[in-house]
């Protein structure tokens, strides 16, 4: 920024740019659109089932046939992308995960029945083992330690399913070290070499994701927290590091999570790497402006866009938001 070449009092007025909606238009730096929304979702079993989530409010679990009904509503809406966890029933939930790589889990069977229903939508798919582990761990635990290196080869047959299943873009969000490259190479080996790999890749040990783990089901089973494998709060050169780290293994696309207390590591990763850049808006970013919205404290509309907003500026090529739909449908109005 040139600030010597400001101009002072009164050849300088900011508020003449604001003065009309016309040129407020024209002066505006950042704008959010449809097209960089990504949609979570929560999958159950069962037929036409709807049942609401208690800590976020508006958000349902939807069985595979209501998924579809939902990924029609969003293509229709424009978006581009629905993103799929599973609340796995607690009887599949084992020591050795096996569900997490079973051709027809409940993950694979909403994939293969969007695909084949609205094939204009992007499927993105999540690999961690935590909804499918009996102690809510992202990788196995091995004498109460999360260990790596065979966590690794359990979300390389885990991410292969959800390619076979015809998966578009694969999102690792389990923060294990070396599981980019390994799963860029067992998808190039397996014929699926246009798979997009969206790493969580600066993904932090928080607070925020209270309401997602009711939703997916894996709050009763988790036992003590993630921080031997998310990332410290406190910390944000080490995102880039580990930015740098994916991308060199083969990652096409790059997300901070969680959002808008992260703004500032958004920021530095575009700056630095250019990459595509993403920010996930988490469960409890949206549980805490819900709860305020239907305190009637906040204006819904209001503090949706401009938290959405938010990410467009700090830098952001798109959000995963459980806004999606509302936002879209409020950008068609505007
Ligand atoms: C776990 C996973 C989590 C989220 C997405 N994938 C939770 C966690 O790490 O415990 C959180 C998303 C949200 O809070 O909305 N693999």
């Amino acid at each position: 920024m040139h600030t010597s070449a400001l101009a002072s009092f009164p050849n300088a007025r900011f508020r003449r740019i604001r003065t009309s909606p016309a040129t407020r238009a024209l002066t505006r730096e950042n704008t959010l659109t449809v097209e960089d929304l990504i949609w979570p979702v929560f999958v159950c079993d069962g037929e036409n089932v709807e049942t609401p989530v208690p800590s976020m409010p508006g958000v349902l679990r939807r069985s595979v046939d209501r998924i579809v009904e939902a990924a029609k509503e969003a293509a229709d809406l424009g978006i581009p992308a629905i993103c799929l966890f599973p609340y796995t029933d607690p009887s599949l939930k084992t020591e050795d995960c096996a569900e997490a790589w079973n051709p027809n889990n409940l993950s694979n069977r909403a994939t293969r029945a969007i695909k084949a229903a609205v094939p204009n939508i992007a499927v993105m798919t999540d690999v961690a083992l935590d909804p499918y582990n009996i102690n809510g761990h992202d990788g196995f635990v091995e004498g109460g330690v999360i260990v790596n290196d065979r966590t690794v080869e359990a979300l390389v047959k885990q991410a292969i399913s959800q390619a076979e299943a015809g998966a578009d873009i694969i999102g690792p969000s389990d923060m294990m070290d070396g599981r980019i490259g390994a799963l860029r190479h067992a998808l190039e080996q397996n014929g699926f070499s246009n798979v997009i790999l969206l790493s969580y890749a600066a993904k932090y040990a928080s607070g925020f994701y209270g309401p997602f783990r009711d939703a997916v089901g894996a709050s009763g089973a988790l036992k003590g927290d993630k921080s031997t494998y998310q990332m410290d709060p406190a910390n944000s050169d080490e995102a880039l590091r580990l930015v740098a780290r994916d991308l060199s293994e083969g990652a096409d696309m790059v997300m901070i999570k969680p959002g808008m207390p992260y703004l500032d590591i958004c920021r530095r990763v575009k700056d630095q790497f250019g990459a595509p850049t993403y920010a996930y808006q988490v469960s409890g970013e949206y549980a805490m402006l819900q709860a305020a919205i239907q305190n009637g404290w906040l204006d819904g509309d209001k503090v949706m866009m401009e938290s959405l907003l938010a990410f467009k500026r700090a830098g952001c090529d798109g959000i995963l938001t459980y806004f999606a739909p509302e936002a879209a449908k409020k950008l068609a109005r505007s």
